[in-house]
């Protein structure tokens, strides 16, 4: 679904990513984890978008899309999650979803006063799919209270809301896990696993949670100094010397766990 050709980014002298390649199947949950600094999250930035590689292609089914806009890929069913923009804090969770399909329609003013039939009946339909997505994640509870005061493992589970809504047939996650207590975190890993089962969605996540990438991810990609070290079954990584070696001459904080 999304193939990735000798990337290369560089920050001033430092290589990012350095004639990186990988391929998302569709269908698949692709794990991304290496250690700190191995480039992983610049990798998803140039994927989704929101910097330009200074060499190297992305595909999306076979299409060219390098250097396009992240709104031009939304268009086109990908997504990556980000912590709720801040200006939303002030928005409820069913509101935080409401808001995602209205960007989509551009929220046309003509539209507005020509059809407002149509317009009521748009809002009408949103609104029901807002309601379904927080029953999927289970978050009726905290339908109207604010972004701001949920706790992180809900605002997760808002951002994959927030995904759905947008009707993205291929998510990216930046260490979703972090910061989620375990019993949300649990609960997150099963809607991730339902929403590829059951909706078809592809997920490419990267997470330094081992046992969460061990449970969802097959084939895992490792990256290390900007590039792939090694892909395949979660068991085998777990043998490879040379993924631990990556791991414990990266830094201080590399443990993998
Ligand atoms: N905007 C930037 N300006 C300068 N250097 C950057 C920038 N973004 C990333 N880097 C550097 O590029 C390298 C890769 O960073 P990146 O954030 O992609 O790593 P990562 O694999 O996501 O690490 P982590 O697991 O800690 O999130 C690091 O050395 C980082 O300091
Ligand atoms: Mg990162």
């Amino acid at each position: 679904m999304i193939s990735v050709r000798n990337i290369h980014k560089s920050f001033g002298g430092i290589h990012a990513v350095d004639d990186c390649s990988i391929e998302v199947k569709r269908g698949t949950i692709t794990g991304l984890i290496g250690p700190n600094g191995a480039g992983k999250t610049t990798l998803f930035t140039i994927i989704t978008g929101f910097i330009k590689p200074d060499a190297g292609q992305v595909l999306l089914e076979d299409r060219d899309i390098t250097g396009l806009k992240p709104h031009q890929l939304f268009d086109r069913g990908l997504v990556r999650t980000f912590q709720i923009p801040h200006e939303f804090n002030g928005l409820t969770s069913l509101e935080n979803l409401m808001v995602v399909p209205a960007a989509q329609d551009g929220e046309n003013l003509l539209k507005a006063w020509f059809m407002p039939g149509a317009v009521a009946q748009r809002e009408a339909e949103v609104l029901v799919q807002a309601e379904e997505t927080l029953a999927f994640l289970g978050l009726e509870q905290v339908r109207d209270v604010l972004a701001g005061n949920l706790s992180g493992g809900q605002k997760k589970l808002v951002e994959l809301g927030r995904a759905m809504m947008s009707g993205a047939q291929m998510i990216l996650l930046d260490e979703p896990g972090a910061g989620v207590n375990p019993t949300l975190l649990n609960q997150l890993g099963e809607k991730i696993q339902r929403l590829n089962s059951e909706r078809g969605i592809t997920f490419c996540i990267i997470e330094h949670n081992m046992d969460m990438i061990a449970r969802l991810c097959d084939p895992v990609i490792v990256m290390a100094s900007g590039t792939v070290l090694t892909s395949g079954v979660m068991e085998d990584i777990r043998k490879d010397e040379r993924v631990l070696e990556a791991y414990l001459g990266s830094s201080e904080t590399g443990d993998p766990a």
